[in-house]
């Protein structure tokens, strides 16, 4: 079987996580979450490329790269998830399935939060659980792509 190819973005300010309000994201490096996730990912067949960013065009030009190169995307658009209409054009100019996820539950907390510009243009998101979001979007993704690919099954 064909491994999936993955890419998860990472957007503004997620390079701090374990520093920066450990209150809010939980106390694991962006290094930690990266390496249980391509754990994971190894047992359910599939290869990951991640990447962390944090200026919205290169987020845009990462999306665009992953045109004919990638089966899906898993974002945390970060703090663009509330503001940027460029990553949700990229996202649906590429048309790859995507999964949204974010650590914290953003409709829990500020009400600028509550958007979000990227779910319109995502097959679902996970929202609150920490790291256990980002591992339960991959699972989410991987699930759908093999139904998608493999629709016997
Ligand atoms: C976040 C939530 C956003 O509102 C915030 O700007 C982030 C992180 C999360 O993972 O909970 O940077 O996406």
């Amino acid at each position: 079987m064909q491994q999936l190819q993955i890419l998860v973005l990472h957007g503004p300010n997620l390079n701090l996580l374990g520093v920066r309000e450990p209150s809010i994201y939980g106390g694991l490096s962006l290094d930690n979450i990266n390496a249980a996730l391509k754990t994971r990912a190894t047992e359910l067949h599939s290869f990951l490329e991640c990447q962390q960013l944090n200026s919205e065009g290169a987020i845009v030009e990462a999306i665009h790269t992953a045109l004919n190169q990638k089966d899906g995307i898993l974002i945390n658009a970060g703090a663009y998830t509330h503001t940027s209409i460029a990553i949700r054009d990229a996202l649906s100019g590429v048309n790859l399935p995507v999964v949204e996820v974010h650590l914290s539950n953003i409709y829990k907390r500020e009400s600028f939060r509550h958007h979000s510009y990227v779910a319109p243009v995502a097959i679902g998101q996970i929202s609150g659980f920490g790291v256990d979001s980002y591992r339960l979007g991959l699972e989410a993704l991987v699930n759908y792509l093999k139904h998608q690919k493999e629709p016997s099954q």
